[in-house]
């Protein structure tokens, strides 16, 4: 297991100064940008002009997080603009697959996501055709909800595939990871650990960051 990475998502940032705000997390691993398109969430945030900008002012690794319908059309175009993994929605898509296939053609690391109350088995067979599973620990759409720990089983689940070897995927979790529950996370089996208000509405958001993975690390 690689050691933890932490992903501050810049949903619970001040939009009007994004840059800064990717500054302000300067030792991050990954730069979390959810995207949502107000009909796979309900809930509206920005698109490819904002993750384009952002590429252009950070050299933080943007993950983006697709929270939308039909992302086939939309997904290789995060890839091709550079982002450094592109996730989407399982929900969203009869043909993960061919999603996966084309952001990874697109330049991207492919990433499929999964809703807290969506199975894992349906897709524990297409998972050699990514590199990132992202488990959602809040049903998306919103940040500052609580984490639902039940999701923890899929997080064991893929942990024991993968340090087993029939697996090889990133395990990313998102949603409600704070200081009061990034250690139970991290026991499960977590790789990588998306935090958005217990990043940005620190006092300190770099030193959140960093008191985020010393806590996933022990
Ligand atoms: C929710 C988003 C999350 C959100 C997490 O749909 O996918 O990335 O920013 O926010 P917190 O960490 O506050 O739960
Ligand atoms: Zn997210």
């Amino acid at each position: 297991q690689t050691p933890p990475m932490i992903a501050p998502s810049i949903l619970s940032a001040d939009f009007a100064k994004l840059g800064a705000e990717a500054d302000a997390v300067a030792g991050a691993d990954w730069l979390h940008v959810d995207v949502m398109d107000g009909h796979f969430v309900p809930n509206l945030t920005l698109g490819l002009p904002v993750v384009q900008s952002l590429l252009k002012s950070t050299d933080i690794p943007i993950d983006c997080h697709l929270m939308i319908d039909d992302p086939g059309r939309w997904a290789p175009g995060y890839a091709e603009a550079g982002a450094y993994n592109v996730t989407f929605h399982a929900e969203a898509t009869d043909d993960p697959i061919a999603v996966g296939r084309d952001i990874r053609a697109a330049g991207a690391k492919a990433g499929l996501s999964i809703k807290p109350g969506t199975d894992l088995d349906p897709y524990l067979e297409i998972l050699k055709s990514f590199d990132t599973l992202l488990v959602m620990s809040v049903e998306p759409g919103f940040g500052g909800q609580s984490f639902i720990p039940e999701v923890l089983d899929k997080v064991r689940r893929v942990r024991s595939l993968v340090d087993s070897g029939e697996l090889r995927v990133l395990v990313e979790i998102d949603g409600g990871i704070n200081a009061d529950t990034i250690e139970q996370a991290a026991e499960a089996g977590v790789d990588c650990f998306v935090a958005g208000s217990a990043v940005y509405n620190a006092a300190d958001p770099a030193a959140a960051v960093q008191s985020l993975r010393a806590q996933a690390t022990s």
